[in-house]
């Protein structure tokens, strides 16, 4: 689904050079769930960004599903964008003026999709994430953890075969971010969707398939998770 061959990055910042990728390398599969975990700065949200076609590597190639992302038109990425990858942040990024209703269907309307078809999505996608009953309140009026159950909404509402989440639960307390972390892996698991997430917590990353820790911009380890507990 996505593959970087010797992916490197550097930022020029006035006479000094910051190297925040270095040759990184890496395949997900369809359908894996797998976290990047490391100290600040060393490199997560720039490989996202990378990813998510928001920056472009100094060298090396990134691949989605077959595509070299160096050779897409802008047009190209807006399509794949709005198809194929759906983005949560950390900071939500939900429209201020828009109820939660309306910032959910937004990837809809932005590809032409609208009337019944796409009210019962939205309906669908915020019965998911338990946010029926707040559907006519706006983002100010919701608190951290509802926002960001209606960013994941929003980011999933298109069904993107990709879906990239930089530190969905950083700005929320432990116990709603592990319910967060735990909606989207059954959201993900039950869409086939694969998901890349950037995260600072451990416990975050338990919810993946496996965890690739990152230093100093450089990937250091993969761990593959423990198979989840049998219930008794
Ligand atoms: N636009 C930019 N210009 C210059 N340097 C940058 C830019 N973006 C990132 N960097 C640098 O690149 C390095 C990697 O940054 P990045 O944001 O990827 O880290 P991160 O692992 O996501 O950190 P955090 O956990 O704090 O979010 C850092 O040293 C950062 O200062
Ligand atoms: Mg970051």
């Amino acid at each position: 689904m996505v593959r970087l061959t010797q992916v490197s990055k550097t930022y020029m910042r006035g006479e000094t050079t910051v190297s925040a990728l270095i040759d990184v390398s890496l395949e997900i599969r369809r359908g894996e769930f797998c976290a990047f975990v490391g100290p600040s700065g060393c490199g997560k949200s720039t490989l996202l960004n990378m990813i998510a076609g928001l920056d472009q590597p100094t060298s090396g190639e990134v691949l989605i599903e077959t595509r070299s992302t160096r050779q897409l038109t802008s047009a190209e990425w807006t399509k794949i964008r709005r198809e194929t990858i759906g983005i949560v942040f950390q900071a939500f990024h939900l429209v201020p003026g828009l109820t939660a209703e309306e910032n959910v269907a937004l990837p809809l309307l932005l590809r032409g999709e609208g009337g019944r078809g796409a009210a019962t999505r939205v309906e669908e996608l915020l019965e998911m994430v338990g946010m029926t009953r707040r559907k006519r309140h706006r983002p100010g009026e919701l608190s951290g953890g509802e926002q960001q159950r209606v960013a994941i909404a929003r980011a999933l509402v298109h069904q993107p075969r990709l879906l990239l989440a930089d530190e969905p639960t950083g700005n929320i307390d432990s116990h709603q971010g592990a319910d967060i972390m735990a909606l989207m892996k059954s959201l993900a698991k039950a869409g086939g969707q694969t998901v890349l997430l950037v995260t600072h917590s451990e416990q975050a990353a338990q919810a993946a398939d496996y965890t690739w820790t990152m230093q100093d911009g450089r990937l250091v380890e993969r761990t593959v998770q423990m198979s989840e507990p049998v219930p008794l």
